[in-house]
């Protein structure tokens, strides 16, 4: 195994969970307290470049044209000590990233960030790992990045250790015609981390054993949804899955929540739409934008509908998106 002497670049998708991850069981190696499932999305990706440097006396991260400062680049430098670990090297890094995602604002920059590094820092590291094995690593830098590393519909298997803790595709391309309308309502990075977002809903909610629970028999019903391509049973679930998520953050002590006032209205916007006959149902993440689940066909109509609400620019009508792709 040998470093290569040339960067080596990632290109990795984010994912928006319709089942959510919400809770570790292992703070150390991020295995969850449950299965979750997302699709990953077209639209917003990361490009990360590596290379592994025997000139370099400290690794260098340049995200978005900005050089981090060590403090900032923190998270990054613990994953590529994982990664020099797993390649039994010592060598400092180069890390070049471009985000397409707005940062931190619950659009999943985490996941495609932590993928794309896993898929540029193993290879640049000699490695070659398979999609299982960039999963379990791409894991230890954010969880939801553990399945940013397939395209389409994609399952993470809690599993209960490094080795079985994993994603695996459900449905790479789906042959349906759905459609993910990302309504941008902040691009302001969030008060409260999912990390510690999480950790508070495990030790503080007494909702928690039952979203486990919860979230178990979403999960078993969503693949069911995936495989019958039933697209009512998919959109309810992932409303209902979303909303169990969010009353974590409300039971939590202490309580908080990732709802502002623009987040309220898009859900009520949503559900008045179906009411009127086009089926579309929201979800949420760790942020307060909201993404409407719905028909390929009828993304283009809803979409207008919240730009008149929220403005042009905050509305982006997604796709089902690819797995990662590293360059050679
Ligand atoms: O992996 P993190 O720390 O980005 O946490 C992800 C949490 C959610 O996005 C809310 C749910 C999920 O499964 O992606």
């Amino acid at each position: 195994m040998a470093i290569t002497d040339h960067p080596i670049t990632a290109k990795a998708h984010t994912n928006i969970a319709l089942v959510k991850y919400w809770g570790k069981l292992d703070e150390q190696l991020i295995i969850p307290q449950n299965d979750s499932l997302s699709i990953t999305l077209d639209e917003f990706y990361t490009q990360t470049a590596v290379q592994f440097d025997p000139n370099l006396a400290a690794d260098e991260v340049v995200f978005d044209d900005q050089i981090l400062s060590t403090t900032d680049s923190h998270r990054v430098r613990t994953f590529l000590d994982q990664v020099r670990a797993l390649a039994h090297i010592d060598y400092r890094a180069k890390v070049t990233t471009q985000n397409f995602v707005p940062t931190a604002a619950g659009l999943a920059s985490s996941a495609s960030g932590f993928a794309a590094l896993a898929g540029a820092a193993s290879r640049a590291a000699g490695l070659n790992l398979n999609r299982r094995d960039l999963s379990r690593l791409a894991r230890r830098g954010s969880g939801s990045a553990t399945r940013s590393i397939f395209g389409g519909f994609v399952a993470w298997q809690q599993g209960h250790d490094d080795a079985t803790s994993y994603a695996y595709p459900i449905d790479e391309q789906p042959t349906w015609d759905i459609a993910v309308v990302a309504l941008v309502l902040t691009a302001k990075q969030k008060k409260i981390s999912s990390r510690v977002g999480m950790k508070r809903a495990v030790e503080t909610s007494p909702f928690y054993p039952a979203w486990v629970t919860a979230s178990q028999a979403d999960f078993k019903t969503m693949k069911t949804a995936i495989e019958t391509q039933n697209f009512d049973l998919l959109g309810h679930t992932s409303e209902q899955n979303a909303m169990r998520m969010h009353a974590l953050t409300l039971s939590s002590d202490p309580t908080f929540t990732y709802f502002n006032a623009d987040s309220l209205k898009a859900m009520k916007m949503v559900t008045d739409l179906r009411l009127r006959g086009i089926p579309c149902y929201f979800t949420m993440d760790a942020g307060p934008n909201v993404k409407i689940i719905c028909h390929g066909n009828d993304a283009k109509h809803i979409a207008q509908h919240f730009q008149t609400a929220f403005g042009q620019d905050h509305v982006l009508v997604t796709r089902p998106g690819a797995g990662i792709s590293i360059s050679d």
